[in-house]
């Protein structure tokens, strides 16, 4: 039976705490570029770009008309043995920004389906040379890796699988990246690359033989924004490498410019074998998800099935749909033509000037930050993430949208924000800080 009837009770709402929020809802009606208005006509301005999708800022007219036309002109191609040809055309858009020897992608519908997808294809690829002993996954604690069985599977967030027993099982999570010693280093800490050697403990307990594939967010993202300390990624190549381990960057958040590079990958220097990607693939105008792998990985499974047989036994009703390919064309059409990856890089110390400047509140104990995606610890409340949660819900009332994740806020604003945008944003940051003063 219902509790009570408004109509706001039908819709159970993802990760949000529904009866709360029905009693006091903050209904988004309208949005354009860097800002949003809310049903009260407030206007806030969006710190996190949504949910880290909204790269190009909200209300892209180039998006919108592309999709219109793309379902006018066909709105539906069933995917399987069948094609529409504008999935070659995002797909070749995409290998053109992943590294030199990643450059077969295959379309999802949301970062967790990307994942899925990549455990998938890693078992796959391994099976198809022999190795199909190697079932185990290694993943990170505080690792966000979406929310379908296969993420669930790879999280290392509490709250995000305690609840759900029946998961995968073989999955093994190193050590997350956090170091007391590292709190308010800007960018890549100088300690810490020994973290990676759990890897190489993994290898030495399991047996490298019986590891398929090592998933990790290069700077996890989720959490908190925990950055790879220098030389991290770096040695976890290595023992892939030495241990014929694949290496999957789940690139979710960090690509598409939000680092200052096309990928993480790019911005860091390390080549992993699978990248994930969702969110700004299509600037959240669409879901989409993608799955890009080295040519080495497509060959080997792709030629391993017999002539004319279905060489991997994996897609959805909507991989590559048309209005999804469409905002993802347009969308790597504004990246290109306006140069916001390296807008990005321009503005980054400008941001990342202005987020650390928040240090000096009481409330605040700790920041990381790169390109332009910052994590600022606030000390926890009697329950951990209460004060969170309740900083959050002020902030955007004096005027700014974040993401936070318990007690962590992550401001990771458009690439075409400007700096009146951040400084009103690190203003609000303030005001709401202080206003929780203990
Ligand atoms: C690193 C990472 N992987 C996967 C996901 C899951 O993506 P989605 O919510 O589109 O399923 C997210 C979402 O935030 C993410 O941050």
């Amino acid at each position: 039976m219902l509790k009570s009837v408004n109509t706001l009770e039908h819709h159970w709402m993802p990760f949000t705490p529904n009866r709360e929020f029905k009693d006091s809802p903050r209904l988004v009606v309208k949005s354009k570029g860097v800002e949003l208005w809310d049903h009260n006509g407030n206007r806030i301005l969006d710190g996190s770009s949504g949910l880290f999708c909204v790269a190009a800022g909200h209300g892209r007219t180039e998006i919108a008309e592309a999709v219109y036309e793309a379902l006018l002109e066909n709105d539906y191609t069933a995917p399987f043995n069948l094609a529409q040809p504008s999935s070659f055309e995002m797909a070749r858009r995409v290998a053109a920004l992943t590294p030199e020897d990643i450059n077969h992608i295959f379309f999802a519908n949301s970062g967790s389906e990307a994942i899925d997808t990549a455990l998938k294809i890693s078992m796959a690829f391994h099976r198809a040379r022999g190795e199909g002993q190697r079932t185990r996954f290694v993943s990170r604690e505080r690792a966000y890796h979406g929310v379908n069985i296969g993420g669930t599977s790879l999280s290392g967030m509490v709250k995000n699988r305690e609840t759900f027993s029946g998961v995968m099982p073989n999955v093994v999570c190193m050590r997350h990246t956090w170091l007391e010693e590292n709190r308010f280093v800007r960018g890549q800490p100088e300690n810490g690359a020994e973290l990676a050697d759990d890897l190489q403990r993994m290898v030495d307990t399991y047996g490298g033989g019986t590891i398929a594939a090592c998933f990790v967010e290069p700077v996890a993202g989720s959490t908190g924004v925990l950055l790879p300390p220098k030389g991290y990624l770096e040695r976890l190549r290595e023992i892939c490498d030495a241990n014929g381990i694949l290496l999957v960057f789940d690139e979710v958040i960090c690509g598409f410019g939000r680092l200052g590079a096309p990928f993480a990958s790019q911005a860091f220097g390390v080549t992993p074998d699978i990248m994930t990607m969702a969110k700004a693939l299509t600037n959240g105008a669409q879901p989409m998800g993608a799955i890009a792998v080295k040519d080495e990985i497509y060959e080997t499974i792709v030629n391993a099935a017999p002539e004319g047989a279905i060489e991997l036994f994996h897609g959805y009703t909507y991989s590559a749909h048309p209005a999804a390919c469409a905002a993802g064309i347009a969308t790597q059409k504004i990246f290109d033509e306006e140069k916001l990856f390296e807008r990005a890089a321009g503005l980054s110390g400008y941001f990342l000037d202005a987020i650390y400047a928040l240090q000096d509140i009481d409330l605040v104990t700790d920041i990381r930050g790169y390109g332009l995606l910052a994590g600022i610890d606030v000390q926890p409340g009697s329950t951990p993430g209460a004060r969170g949660t309740l900083i959050q819900k002020q902030l955007f009332q004096n005027g700014v949208h974040v993401k936070f994740t318990g007690d962590c806020g992550i401001p990771a604003p458009p690439l075409v924000a400007t700096r009146e945008h951040i400084d009103e944003m690190c203003a609000a940051l303030r005001k709401t800080l202080e206003e929780f003063k203990d």
